[in-house]
């Protein structure tokens, strides 16, 4: 099993849901990155679940503890390891199914790929648990990216259809990126964000989730950053992203609706900013061409399938018995993953970045 991604920038994440703690490494900082601690404390609530009716009801703090890496709040160069203890576990939830393969789940796969060994309570290292070390080592990158003058944000961009006013490719500013992030519920419109979270209370009565769209923006990067082909910016941060548990699609600018388009409506028409800057007049684009940045906002957009542990009754199979049965998951699950993964996406965003910019 290897839970490892990067180069230049490189994380190993560790640990199961229901072990002792979970954890990463982070290899590559540069030596000398102030670390605010106090920043890297918000950043890492903004993924814990605040109100038991949208998310999961296992409070954890995703409180973290920095062992190696960083001395008088600033990186040393060698790995910066952290580990988020794990205190709030109820394994017994598990007890009852735990030969039993959860549709929609990576019960079956793990199953099959390590002989019968994982540790499934609580998911084992294939929960949405293990996005808090992600979103650890995104808040750190983030640091870095602001010492450039780059600024990350994210919101919920729609749920069970319902959409939220999406990010303004092309006039995005600071202040509405910090604001939306500080949102609990991160959405720019409120009272789409109710509509939204009726119909996550609606399924959870019904014992059914929910999926949707989460929607980041990185601002201020400049153009000329990536690479062509395999070592672009969309392959990279694509790559990162198809690492959140439950992430069934990516999309940059105008996505899967460009194919939809005429060329003369895609493309984006350029032209001289004041300052002599080449812009574009609107941002299909997404801000990358080519694998490479254009100084346009960069927009990308990931998709949630809905949570797959529900408490319906669900047709299944006993793996060790090799027997067909009925299944009705118990433990305590996010009716919705999108509330929490918004900063989830942010930070894989932030860690793939930050490694151009080294
Ligand atoms: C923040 C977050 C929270 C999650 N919470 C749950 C959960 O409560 N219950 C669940 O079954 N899956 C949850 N998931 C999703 C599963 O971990 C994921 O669907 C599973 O590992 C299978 O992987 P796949 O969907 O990528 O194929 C969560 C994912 C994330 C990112």
């Amino acid at each position: 099993m290897s839970s490892t991604w990067g180069n230049r920038i490189k994380l190993s994440i560790f640990g199961e849901s229901h072990g002792p703690a979970i954890g990463v490494v982070v290899d590559g900082l540069p030596a000398g990155l102030p670390i605010d601690e106090e920043a890297l404390y918000a950043h890492c609530a903004r993924r814990v679940s605040k109100d038991s009716t949208l998310s999961t009801p296992r409070k954890e703090a995703d409180h973290f503890s920095i062992l190696s890496g960083v001395y008088r709040e600033r990186t040393t160069g060698a790995p910066l390891a952290a580990v988020i203890r794990n205190t709030n576990v109820r394994s017994a939830d598990y007890k009852d199914i735990g030969l039993l393969a959860r549709p929609g789940h990576a019960d079956f796969t793990a199953f099959v790929k390590y002989a019968g060994c994982s540790d499934f309570r609580g998911s084992g290292h294939f929960s949405g648990r293990l996005t808090a070390p992600l979103v650890f080592a995104g808040g750190v990158c983030k640091q870095l990216l602001e010492e450039k003058g780059v600024r990350l944000g994210s919101h919920i961009y729609a749920i069970a259809g319902v959409a939220d006013t999406p990010f303004d490719p092309v006039s995005l500013d600071d202040g509405t990126l910090a604001a939306v992030c500080a949102k609990d519920f991160a959405v720019l419109d409120d009272q789409k964000g109710e509509q939204m979270k009726a119909k996550i209370r609606a399924a959870r009565d019904e014992l059914d989730s929910v999926g949707g769209i989460v929607e980041c923006a990185a601002l201020h990067l400049p153009a000329g950053i990536g690479d062509p082909m395999f070592d672009g910016l969309e392959s990279a941060v694509s790559s990162i992203l198809f690492g959140i548990p439950a992430v069934k699609g990516v999309e940059f600018g105008a996505g899967f609706a460009a194919a939809g388009l005429r060329g003369s409506q895609n493309n984006d028409p350029f032209y001289l900013a004041e300052n002599g800057a080449v812009k574009t007049r609107t941002n299909h684009h997404g801000g990358i061409l080519g694998g490479i940045s254009t100084g346009m906002p960069l927009i990308v957009r990931a998709a949630f399938k809905p949570t797959p542990s529900i408490s319906r009754k669900q047709q299944t199979v006993s793996l060790t018995d090799s027997a067909e049965t009925e299944i009705e998951v118990k433990g305590r699950h996010d009716p919705c993953i999108v509330v929490r993964a918004a900063v989830c996406a942010e930070s894989a965003l932030a860690v793939a970045l930050a490694q151009y910019l080294l």
